[in-house]
């Protein structure tokens, strides 16, 4: 499948329909994915962006019919990350001398994963390759999300070629951002972000800031997954800036894992305690051992508060516990506050190592953890949702 996005600048990617784990097993795709490339065929004919290698073959084929190979001029890698840069191998043992276009670290991310000496230019921001009539206009974007991550602009036809930036894992034939259901869109916007971007929140907030300076039209965003944004093209700048700066909801979530459902009952009467204390707080409980982690990172995300309990279990916490906080502690959440609890039987270290882990990872912590002996009874059930009740004042 391809097809014409504006005058003559075409999409040639691969609609991932099968996707479920992407960045190997880390990241669910519950919607699928795109993989978006992008043709130019002005006096000068550009492939923007290639898609990942199990598809290399198949796109290759679809790629020679709509362009004789041979008449490419010039390759623009904007990110050598594998989704974006795994068909090149194929592409490359059709046309070896074709012009790669990439940021400097885009050049040491290439030769680094596939061992080759193509013809490699090495641009930065402000660049132009000319198309004859109109330009690329190249800008570094270093750690959005990788060193090596640069966009490109089209001139005339305004078209910014954003790679990840704004993308979104969510596979759909509609291509298009006002033709698919806008719930489902942005939940993925979010998750992408939430997930992959968070670290880099100052950064996101600088270049868009660069960018937005720079007064450039803006007819479409073309990421390099999901949805082309043709439709308001800013709002999706918009929610990014929004991302950017900590953004939380007035949420508060409690996540939790049980061995024989002592610490969900202590979870369940935390919860019961914040909703009688704040009730416009929207108050979620999630088992995570029974949820998704990308999409409790979502959660966690949109929160202003989390409280994270794991039983004591070989004087540690529960993997499930342990791995969701590990993936905290990597995406530098900020102006969040957190608490911690847990079940014991004889040792009880399991919401001490919670809570140390949060506040290493950032978080405002609460003063007292919460600590019960084997299941709680109707007393300290009744501890349980005080405690709920007296957290995050
Ligand atoms: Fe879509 Fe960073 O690769």
């Amino acid at each position: 499948m391809t097809f014409n996005i504006k005058n003559n600048v075409y999409w040639v990617g691969k609609i991932d329909w099968e996707l479920e784990r992407f960045h190997g097993y880390e990241y669910s795709t519950h919607r699928g994915s795109t993989y978006n490339s992008y043709l130019i065929k002005e006096e000068k004919t550009v492939l923007i962006d290639t898609v990942w290698g199990p598809y290399a073959k198949e796109f290759v084929d679809n790629l020679s019919k709509e362009v004789d190979l041979n008449k490419i001029d010039y390759i623009v890698a904007n990110h050598a990350e594998p989704d974006h840069s795994g068909s090149l191998p194929e592409l490359m043992r059709h046309i070896p001398d074709t012009p790669i276009y990439c940021s400097k670290n885009g050049l040491k991310s290439l030769k680094g994963q596939y061992h080759q000496d193509w013809n490699f230019n090495v641009v930065k921001t402000g660049d132009t390759l000319s198309l004859g009539n109109k330009d690329l206009v190249f800008v570094e974007m270093p750690m959005l999300h990788w060193p090596d991550s640069m966009l490109c602009y089209m001139t005339d036809d305004s078209l910014l070629f954003s790679n990840d930036a704004f993308g979104h894992h969510y596979a759909s034939e509609f291509m298009y951002n006002d033709l698919v259901d806008q719930a489902e869109l942005f939940a993925e916007c979010i998750k992408y972000y939430a997930n992959i971007l968070t670290p880099f929140n100052p950064m996101v907030t600088k270049k868009i800031k660069e960018i937005l300076a720079l007064n450039l039209p803006l007819d479409m965003i073309c990421p390099s997954h999901g949805m082309i944004w043709r439709d308001q093209p800013a709002q999706i700048v918009e929610k990014y800036l929004e991302w950017a700066d900590d953004y939380q909801e007035n949420q508060i979530t409690v996540l939790y894992d049980t061995m024989w459902n002592g610490t969900r009952s202590v979870a369940e009467c935390i919860a019961k305690g914040l909703r009688e204390s704040d009730s416009e707080a929207n108050v979620k409980l999630f088992h995570l051992e029974k949820r998704d982690k990308n999409d409790l990172i979502t959660e966690i995300f949109k929160s202003k508060a989390i409280v994270v309990g794991s039983p004591t279990v070989n004087r540690g916490i529960l993997s499930s516990v342990a791995a969701l906080l590990e993936m905290i502690q990597g995406l530098k959440f900020k102006k969040k506050r957190a608490a911690a609890f847990g079940c014991y039987g004889w040792s009880g270290e399991s919401p001490k190592i919670i809570s140390e882990t949060l506040e290493k990872a950032g978080f405002a912590m609460e003063d007292e953890v919460l600590k019960v002996n084997w299941n709680p009874d109707d007393e300290s059930a009744q501890q349980c949702i005080e405690f709920g009740k007296n957290l995050f004042k």
